[in-house]
């Protein structure tokens, strides 16, 4: 095989084995009430804070295509939870809060897969130590988990959803901010709001709207 057939072979398998996992991300996606796009921007907002914050090219668009399986655990999550109109019961959120480590074990131990299982593991982590559900602290939280978990709160604070109008992304950032030292990493707080007043996040919103 010449070098370039491989190459070409190579890149074949790159599209193909990145289609799957937005067919895979898509697949659960059905189960719950988000959409495509909710997932298109959230792999942005993470590949473009990923490289804000330092980590090369390559490895940023990793951890974005890998961000989409955030909640693949919810899979896991019986529609009657997942769908239910009105508030889960005490015992409902028991379950709900199931899906990070759902989503780990589906995720299997492929290597190919950590950073998708970091994340999974790791988007309801707070940082000050209060979420689930291993109740990690700051820096014990994974950064490319820190990362996504402000990039779904950001997209979920400014895009509409069946119980709220979307915020404005000043308002978003706005709370954020406020609960920076509580739930979010506050370093990368900063940084986010860096890529608002450059335009990059409104780029990204645009680009992947509904
Ligand atoms: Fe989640
Ligand atoms: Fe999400």
């Amino acid at each position: 095989m010449s070098k370039r057939q491989l190459d070409e072979a190579r890149t074949q398998l790159e599209s193909a084995y990145q289609e799957s996992v937005v067919m895979l991300c898509l697949a659960a996606e059905g189960k719950d009430q988000d959409t495509a796009s909710h997932l298109h921007r959230v792999q942005h907002y993470t590949q473009a804070l990923a490289m804000a914050v330092g980590i090369d090219e390559k490895e940023a668009a990793h951890m974005g295509l890998m961000s989409m399986l955030h909640d693949i655990g919810k899979l896991a999550t019986p529609d009657a939870i997942l769908k239910k109109p009105g508030k889960l019961t005490d015992e409902e959120w028991v379950i709900m809060r199931e899906h990070p480590i759902a989503g780990v074990k589906i995720l299997g131990n492929n290597p190919f897969y950590e950073v998708a299982r970091e994340i999974s593991a790791g988007h309801h982590e707070n940082f000050d130590g209060t979420g689930y559900p291993n109740k990690l602290k700051s820096e014990e939280i994974p950064l490319s988990a820190r990362i996504v978990k402000l990039a779904d709160v950001f997209d979920a604070l400014t895009t509409k959803r069946p119980y709220k109008e979307p915020w404005s992304m000043e308002d978003a950032l706005e709370n954020i901010e406020l609960n920076s030292t509580g739930m979010f990493d506050p370093k990368l707080v900063a940084v986010f709001k860096e890529l608002f007043e450059d335009g990059t996040l409104v780029r990204i919103q645009t680009t992947y709207s509904n």
